[in-house]
């Protein structure tokens, strides 16, 4: 039998209603067990079941018989029906406001500026990335008119990146908390995952929303999600998300009595799309390294304040050498694990309260490890696939201080 033109369409049309309808099938099915990746399903079956719409219409255009095409008009309409039905009811709104408010909106996406009161004297260690940063955001954001009369533009940005858990999420508020500026804190991911196709209406209210408040910066957390997600099937939101977020540096850098700069953060830079970090955009790159033996000693010092765990100076001195390759993050989860032992003591055992001793933080130090190793290897994988192992010497000096043998 010879198959028309229209005939393949039609057939194909019937293929991706298949597809759309075990989507919906599957979003309903998750709807009470995990919402939010219910709603990303039924965008997708949406969409889905306005491509099977397009090739029905392709299908009659193509040609066919009448009764062919009132047949695939009707499964047109009909599938055109079904996407209605599936569109975000009520659409989301966008709440981004200062200083929050008594608005409750359901489903809405928000990103309420922060106001940050973290500050560098909260930051171990870091002192070049705090000097990059004081240069290249806090400066230009107290002094503007110096700016000005020097013919510099305020703005641009700067890309952190470096292992996990030391320090590059942190670090963005405490720049924030500096300069009393209003902190926009995008996870990458929360926009792109939770908003499918809305993802660059969002992006633009919190610029908007970022410009209205200014100074501000924005801080675009975790900015490798772009990339990992232009691979998958979404790619083409990833690639409109990307552009929008290229034009808005590229439009917002040069407004000096508003300045907006922009922070991003990244453990894997070699993913990142080059041209986020041309200049004007995220030109500076500053890497976040493993906190060193005084930064060390100093997050433990500042995570033991309260009035039972405080050490003596010789307990820290000895406990900072005992944790090198820890991440800031590992040291913090050292401390509370230390804090633990004395609770379990008093709630669980009945025992009287007592103050801390180096003990406690010594058999913490021999229950948890280092959580770098792990993500070495893995880096150590990729920038070598990358070919960009040139690039990032920080790295590769980590990679080759720690890095077990494989
Ligand atoms: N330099 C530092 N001084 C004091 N505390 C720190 C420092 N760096 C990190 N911390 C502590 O460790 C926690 C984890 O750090 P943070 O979330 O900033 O890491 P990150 O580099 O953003 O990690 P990831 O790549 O996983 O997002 C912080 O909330 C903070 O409590
Ligand atoms: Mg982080």
């Amino acid at each position: 039998m010879v198959v028309s033109e229209s005939q393949r369409k039609a057939a194909e049309a019937q293929g991706l209603a298949n597809g759309a309808r075990s989507l919906e099938e599957q979003a309903a099915g998750l709807q009470s067990v995990n919402p939010e990746q219910a709603r990303y399903l039924f965008a997708k079956a949406r969409q889905a079941y306005l491509d099977v719409a397009q090739a029905y219409q392709d299908a009659v255009k193509a040609g066919g018989t009448e009764q062919e095409k009132n047949n695939w008009t009707h499964s047109l309409n009909l599938y055109v029906k079904k996407a209605r039905a599936l569109a975000p009811q009520p659409p989301p709104r966008i709440a981004v406001r200062q200083g929050g408010g008594s608005e409750t909106i359901d489903d809405a996406f928000e990103i309420k500026p922060e106001k940050s009161d973290i500050t560098f004297a909260q930051v171990a260690g870091l002192d070049s990335v705090k000097e990059q940063i004081r240069l290249s955001i806090i400066q230009p954001m107290k002094s503007p008119a110096l700016y000005q009369r020097l013919g510099l533009k305020a703005g641009g940005g700067i890309l952190l990146y470096g292992p996990p858990g030391c320090g590059k999420t942190f670090i963005g508020k405490a720049a924030a908390g500096e300069c009393k500026a209003n902190f926009y804190n995008v996870k990458i991911n929360d926009i792109l995952s939770k908003y499918v196709g809305e993802s660059e209406q969002h992006f633009n209210a919190v610029v908007e929303s970022a410009t209205k408040n200014a100074p501000s910066i924005i801080f675009l957390d975790e900015i490798d999600a772009l990339a990992v997600s232009r691979d998958s099937a979404d790619s083409s939101h990833t690639t409109r998300l990307v552009n929008q977020i290229l034009s808005s540096m590229d439009g917002f850098a040069s407004q000096a009595d508003k300045p907006i700069f922009w922070m991003a953060t990244t453990n894997r830079p070699w993913i990142v799309d080059p041209a986020i970090r041309r200049p004007g955009r995220l030109d500076k790159t500053a890497f976040v390294p493993l906190p060193d033996r005084a930064a060390r000693r100093k997050i433990l010092e500042l995570n033991t304040k309260a009035e039972l765990v405080r050490l003596g100076p010789q307990d820290y001195d000895l406990l900072a050498d005992s944790t090198d390759g820890y991440t800031s993050a590992d040291l913090v989860f050292l401390t509370k694990e230390a804090k633990q032992i004395i609770l379990k003591e008093v709630t669980a055992e009945g025992k009287p309260e007592r103050p801390a001793v180096l003990n406690d933080f010594q058999i913490a130090v021999s229950q948890t490890k280092s959580s770098l190793l792990p993500w070495l290897n893995k880096a150590k994988a990729e920038l070598v696939k990358s070919g960009e192992i040139s690039e990032y010497p920080d790295l590769i000096a980590l990679i080759k201080k720690y890095s077990q043998a494989n």
